[in-house]
């Protein structure tokens, strides 16, 4: 049973970490610091906590498939293994949702929910495979024997294995269940966590011109997008932000039910912001992961909560290099490591390897003419 630690709860939201079996070192000392300096008294993994077979996203390509179903688990195994010791060794508790990679592969949810059952400090879906969909749960945090906050964890990655969908979004059983649930535990004060954003994300988002203030460029297109002014309490896009395919009544459902305090996202990995979407705040968090794309948001989310004010919450993004600090070390380890460095990378590299061929002939022409 999840306790207020001395009157606190501290959340600490790790989103994307899809590294896989080979991690990158510079994602992990990041969470390790994370861990050791933050004394989360929760970890909550929000989706793509692996990339099961679809592994283009990050560079390993196709031909780094695992073949079958005991050489997927086994790899299943070791990536889980990977971002979960380091949690089981300190003791903290953690939950998580699925993302839209996580079961593209040949194992099912519940399968892999049972890697996760494996952990003791494995919270939330412990004695259920979900309600409503399979990974949608959640967790309450007590006072005593009192429940008095709860987290809402959403599957919103239902998918069609065959045509590859990952999109599909909370469907209405899960909203149905969610308000049965609300009401049950009298809309206890809560944050909401889902790995895609929800459709109502798009009305906080308008065309503009491309020297506005906020303004990206909308995939390939001539056109450019940003967030609405008027939405933002912090932070910006820095890609498009797709939500969810379908949308099944969850926004309707959130707002009337009135007891969330924020929904959560990840799956857009270089986005960070904090909107209100006319009444329903949203707070998207980049991802943690060095090896699939992203950009210097890169990092963690810590979230507050008060047991004698319950109905608020702080929260901030802390990236690798807040954590890390710039130190030639650390600049090192993410020029090495992360994953959009890498045509620099291949500069650098072809650039030092010229010089090494210019410095070799110049010493031969040297000997020569000797
Ligand atoms: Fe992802």
């Amino acid at each position: 049973m999840l306790q207020f630690n001395n009157g606190k709860f501290k959340i600490l939201q790790v989103s994307d970490p899809q590294d896989m079996h080979y991690p990158r070192r510079s994602m992990l000392r990041m969470l390790d610091k994370a861990y050791d300096e933050l004394k989360p008294d929760l970890v909550v993994f929000t989706g793509d906590n692996v990339l099961a077979n679809h592994l283009l996203d990050a560079r390993f390509g196709n031909k780094h498939v695992a073949e079958g179903f005991e050489a997927t688990k086994e790899r299943m195994k070791k990536s889980l293994k990977i971002i979960l010791e380091p949690l089981e060794k300190r003791n903290i508790p953690f939950g998580m949702i699925f993302g839209n990679h996580d079961d593209m592969c040949c194992m099912t949810k519940e399968e892999i929910i049972d890697l996760y059952r494996e952990y003791s400090c494995f919270v939330g879906l412990v004695d259920t495979y979900g309600h409503g969909d399979v990974g949608t749960h959640n967790i309450l945090i007590y006072s005593g024997d009192t429940p008095k906050f709860n987290l809402w964890m959403m599957d919103t990655s239902r998918q069609n294995k065959e045509e590859d969908k990952g999109y599909e979004g909370v469907t209405t059983e899960a909203v149905e269940w969610y308000k049965q649930t609300s009401d049950e535990l009298g809309r206890l004060p809560s944050l909401m966590f889902q790995h895609i954003p929800m459709t109502e994300t798009a009305n906080c988002i308008e065309e503009c011109n491309k020297d506005d203030e906020g303004a990206i460029r909308y995939y390939e297109e001539d056109r450019y997008i940003r967030l609405k002014p008027e939405c933002v309490n912090s932070g910006r896009l820095s890609e498009p932000s797709p939500g969810c395919k379908a949308n099944y009544g969850q926004y309707a459902a959130v707002k009337a039910q009135g007891d969330v305090l924020s929904v959560i996202y990840g799956h857009h990995h270089m986005n960070l912001f904090d909107i209100d979407c006319d009444g329903v705040r949203m707070i998207q968090t980049p991802a943690a992961s060095f090896r699939c794309y992203g950009n210097e948001n890169k990092g963690v989310r810590l979230f507050e909560i008060d047991e004698n004010n319950p109905d608020e919450f702080t929260t901030r993004h802390i990236t690798y290099f807040d954590l890390m600090g710039k130190t030639p070390l650390s600049m090192l380890g993410y020029f090495i490591d992360a994953d959009e460095l890498e045509k620099p990378r291949r500069i650098t590299l072809a650039a030092l390897g010229a010089t090494a061929a210019a410095a070799v002939t110049a010493g031969i022409v040297k000997a020569i003419r000797k």
